[in-house]
C-alpha cells in the first residue's frame, strides 16, 4: 500500500489539476483517499470519494497528509491548524492564510513533529520557495523581485500587446482559471503581497506583517499611463520586491512599475511569473514559468507531496533582517 494517504480539501481548479497530475505519476508513493468539497454535484470521480466536512478528513486515522486547496481563508486556517495538531503533514497553496499566520504555523509543525509545505502558494509551477530555502545564502542575497500574480500580468499583457480593454482581459483571466474567486485580490496587489511575504520568510528569514507593506494594484492604471509607457519604450508590470538595505534592514513593496526592455521581467507575458534573484557572487538569476492554472499549480503541489514522502521540512534557518517601512520607490525599476 501507498505510504502517503491524502485527504484533499477542495476540488476547484488546483484540486482537479492535482488529480490529473497525480494520474501521470503512478509511481508516487501517495494516494488520495477522500476529497472534501462544499457542495454535492455531478463529479468526474466516484461519489464515495467525496465528503462534505473537512473534519471528516482531519479525524480519519488512515489519512496522514492533508492537502488544502480551498479559497476560503478562515476555513483553510481551521483545516491546516487542526491537521497539524492531529499530527498530520500538510500541503497548502493558500498564500493569504500562510502569509498571515506563518509564525504560528511554523510553531505548530515543530511542536507536532510534522511538515508543512506550500510551494504552490507562490509562483505556481516555479520552484522558488524550495530554491530560496536551500540554495541561497541570505548574507549574499541582495533582492528578490518578481511578477508574482499571473492574472494581473495577463491583463497588462493584453492591454499592452493587443490593445484589449481592462474588463475584457480580466474576464478572460477569470475564464481561464487564473484569477482568484474574488479577483480584486489579484488586481489590487494582495495576491502578490502575500506571496512576497512568503518569499521574504524564505529569503531573509523575516516574518513581515502584510498590513505594514505598501501594495498597490493595477486597477487604476490609466490610458495615459499606458500611452506614456509605450512612447518611452517601457512596459508597466505589477512588481513585488524585497530588497536588502544597509544595516540588516529590508524593504518590501508591491507596485506597478515601469520596466525597460533590457530587464528579464520585461519579457514575462500572459499568466507567466518571473523572479529575479540578485546577490553577491552571482549577480542575477532569473526563474520563469507558469504562475497560475490547474496543472502548473497542481505540479507544485505534487512536488510538495513527493518531498513529504522524503521527510523534507523547511528549516527556516536564515537569520533575521528587519523591515524598514519608510523606504519607497516609484517609476522605473532598476534590477
Ligand atoms: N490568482 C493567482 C494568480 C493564482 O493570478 O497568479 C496563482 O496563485
Amino acid at each position: 500500500t501507498k505510504k502517503l494517504k491524502i485527504g484533499l480539501a477542495g476540488f476547484g481548479v488546483v484540486g482537479q489539476g492535482l488529480m490529473d497530475v497525480l494520474k501521470k505519476s503512478p509511481a508516487l508513493d501517495a494516494e488520495v483517499l477522500k476529497i472534501c468539497v462544499k457542495t454535492r454535484k455531478e463529479r468526474t470521480l466516484p461519489e464515495n470519494m467525496f465528503c462534505y466536512s473537512a473534519d471528516e478528513l482531519i479525524n480519519d486515522d488512515n489519512i496522514n497528509l492533508i492537502v488544502e486547496l480551498i479559497s476560503d481563508f478562515e476555513e483553510a486556517y481551521h483545516i491546516v491548524t487542526s491537521a497539524l495538531k492531529k499530527g498530520k503533514h500538510v500541503v497548502s497553496a493558500n498564500k493569504k492564510m500562510i502569509a498571515e499566520n506563518i509564525a504560528e504555523l511554523i510553531e505548530l509543525q515543530d511542536k507536532h513533529g510534522v511538515s508543512l509545505l506550500y510551494e504552490a502558494s507562490a509562483c505556481g509551477s516555479i520552484p522558488v520557495i524550495r530554491n530560496l530555502e536551500e540554495y541561497y545564502d541570505n548574507d549574499l542575497l541582495l533582492s528578490v523581485t518578481g511578477i508574482l500574480n499571473g492574472s494581473s500580468n495577463y491583463i497588462l499583457s493584453k492591454i499592452f500587446d493587443h490593445n484589449q480593454g481592462y474588463a475584457e482581459s480580466l474576464k478572460e483571466a477569470q475564464d481561464l482559471g487564473f484569477a482568484e474567486a474574488d479577483p480584486s485580490f489579484d488586481v489590487d496587489g494582495f495576491d502578490s503581497l502575500f506571496k512576497l511575504i512568503i518569499l521574504t520568510v524564505h529569503s531573509f528569514g523575516t516574518v513581515v506583517d502584510p498590513k505594514e507593506v505598501l501594495n498597490y494594484g493595477i486597477s487604476n492604471i490609466s490610458d495615459f499611463d499606458i500611452q506614456f509607457a509605450k512612447e518611452k519604450g517601457y512596459k508597466i508590470k505589477l512588481v513585488a520586491q524585497v530588497e536588502k538595505l544597509a544595516e540588516n534592514k529590508i524593504s518590501l513593496f508591491v507596485l506597478p512599475r515601469l520596466v525597460r526592455k533590457d530587464k528579464y521581467i520585461y519579457s514575462v507575458e500572459d499568466e507567466f511569473n518571473g523572479v529575479v534573484i540578485k546577490g553577491l557572487a552571482y549577480d542575477k538569476q532569473f526563474m520563469f514559468g507558469k504562475g497560475a492554472g490547474g496543472h502548473p499549480t497542481g505540479s507544485a503541489v505534487l512536488s510538495d507531496i513527493t518531498a513529504i514522502g522524503h521527510d523534507y521540512k523547511y528549516e527556516y534557518k536564515k537569520k533575521n533582517y528587519y523591515p524598514d517601512f519608510y523606504y519607497e520607490q516609484t517609476g522605473e525599476i532598476e534590477i
